[in-house]
Parts: C-alpha cells; structure tokens; sequence
C-alpha cells in the first residue's frame, strides 16, 4: 500500500483536501471556504458549496502534492462533529474516491484531527490543547486511552459567536478579524457576563450583553476590547485549570480563533506562568484543513483500526472522548 494518504475535510464551512506521507510531513492541503454573501451559515448552502469544489479541490491537492491520484493508498474523511449535510458531502466524496481508487477508507473525529496535526507539526509530545473555533471550543487531553474533554462551551463555539456579533453589529459575517482590529483601538473594560461554570464556558449571554452596551451608545472599539478580553480570560483560565489537573506542562493551540494575537498573548503568558512551552501550528494547519484529517486517518490505520464503507456513516454530535486512542502508548 502506498504510504500517502488523501483526507477531506468537511464539517462546516471550510471544503479541504490534504495530503501527508506517512511521516506526517504535508505534501499538498488545498482549502476551499464557502463565503455566504448575506447572513449567516447555512448548513444546506454550505453543503452545497462542497459538491461544487470537492473534484476541482481534489485536483488541486493532487497537483499541489506534485502526485497523481494512482499515488494514494489511504482516504480519509472528517466523520464529525459538524453540520449533516456538510458531513455528508465530504462523506460521499470520500467514498466515491476510496472506491474508484479500490483503496481503504477512514472516518476520522475532527476535533482529535486538531489535536494530531499539531503534535506532529510542532513537535509537542502530550500536550493539552485549547481548540478555539467557530462551531466548536473545547479544552481536550489525553488521559487513560482517551482525548478527554476538560471543558468546552455550554451554548455556541465561540467564533460563532464573534461571526454573529460582528454579523448584528453591521461588522458582515466571518467578523473575528475585524473585532480583533477594532479591539486593538479600544481601552476601556466593559462589564460582560465572565461565564465560566465549573471547567466550562458560555458565549451566547456575552453576546446579547454586548449588542446592549452597542444600543447604550458605548463605542465598538470598547465593545470588541471588552468581549475579547473576557472571552479569552474564560478560555485562559479553564485551559489553565486543566493543565494543572492533569499536569501536563504542554500548551497547544488550535482552530480557526487562534489566529487572534490577543488570545495567543493571554495563553502565552499563561503558559510561562506556569513554566509550561506553548505551540502553535502554522495558519493552514490550525484551521479547518484536509492535511489534520489525512493524518489522522493514516495513524489510525497504522494502528490497526480498519472501517468498513458500510461502517462509514456520520456523527453530527461526535465526541473527542468516544474515541479509542490506539496509535498512541
Ligand atoms: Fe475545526
């Protein structure tokens, strides 16, 4: 069996094809976003979008790679969590390809897809990892054979919730940049909801407490320093709180939102407080991509795991925890 494998990426907005070899190293990860032009998200609209761009992506990855498709010997597709018909575009593109190709298959869990792409590209060993994105949030390790959720978000992932602000503050949508711009302008600390509840957080009561200090006339520089330093703070802190439980001196960071400087600052600081090392993978390896799914795919794979076509059905609601870490000692 050839050692590369293609993965695709497919839980929400973002279409990906990567391709890895067997020692991880990243041959090609050709990303293609759905871009709404009025409102938000929507699950069939971006689904659509992916049947669209999956063949010219694949392409893509294939040429980017410097390959051709003869050349793969593994497929690997993001299983969940995400959006159903997001999940079942990607889904469906995995197969066709795996059974044209007459290579094996494996759905894979996207958020542990994260964590793996990470610990490959930055060298960390066992770290915990803090996954900041737009449809999920979690604060994830390994512990007993398992990627173990020490906490996450109660309500929305928080970079939905800046899409939505930014979307009601007349900001357009995919706003996380522009509030961390205009953030940078702002100084004075409003008072928001610091929703931390045990090891887990909240988003959406910040958001309405913030669309009310808007209608009371406060600027929105104040208004994006002040969510952002109360959303990070939460995360920081319950990031912090599971480092020490676990007593791992490690910090990972992952997602889309972790490209916010002011967040990758809070956690910097965090982390040398602690005299614990933080990671970063470049851009196109921390957000959504088809290299982390490729990876991932061929671990398991390595490991001895094998899935069955029929076998290769969704998960919507797909937990870091169900899975069964075999490729890991
Ligand atoms: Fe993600």
């Amino acid at each position: 069996m050839s050692e590369l494998t293609l993965g695709i990426e497919g839980t929400a907005h973002t279409f990906g094809v990567g391709i890895v070899d067997s020692d991880g190293k990243v041959l090609a990860n050709a990303i293609d976003m759905f871009r709404p032009e009025t409102g938000g998200l929507h699950p069939r609209e971006a689904a659509n979008h992916h049947g669209e761009v999956a063949a010219p992506t694949i392409r893509k990855a294939v040429a980017e790679a410097g390959v051709t498709l003869g050349d793969i010997g593994l497929v690997s597709f993001s299983r969940g969590p995400g959006l159903g018909p997001c999940l079942r575009m990607a889904a469906t593109a995995a197969r066709a390809l795996s059974s044209a190709l007459g290579v094996p298959i494996m759905g894979v869990n996207h958020c542990i897809a994260h964590i793996e792409i990470g610990r490959v590209a930055t060298g960390c060993d066992d770290p915990v990892l803090l996954y900041a994105s737009g449809g999920n949030t979690q604060v994830i390790a390994y512990s007993g054979g398992r990627y173990r959720i020490f906490g996450e978000t109660l309500d929305v992932g928080i970079g939905n919730m800046f899409d939505k602000l930014g979307r009601d503050l007349g900001l357009g949508y995919y706003a996380g940049p522009k509030i961390e711009k205009l953030a940078m302008s702002g100084g004075e600390l409003l008072e928001l909801p610091y929703s931390v509840k045990g090891m887990d957080v909240a988003f959406s009561g910040i958001m309405t407490a913030a669309l009310a200090l808007r209608r009371k006339g406060h600027s929105l520089e104040d208004i994006a320093f002040s969510v952002q330093e109360t959303c990070f703070a939460m995360l920081v802190e319950v990031t912090e709180r599971a480092m020490a439980h676990v007593g791992k001196d490690e910090l990972l960071l992952g997602g889309g939102v972790v490209q916010n400087m002011r967040l990758r600052e809070m956690a910097a600081t965090m982390a040398s407080e602690r005299g614990a090392r933080m990671f970063v993978p470049d851009a196109r390896l921390c957000v959504d991509n088809g290299a982390m799914i490729a990876w991932l795919g061929r671990l398991m794979y390595e490991s001895g795991v094998r899935m069955p076509i029929g076998e290769t059905v969704v998960e919507q609601r797909f937990r870091t925890d169900e899975v069964d870490v075999t490729w890991r000692g």
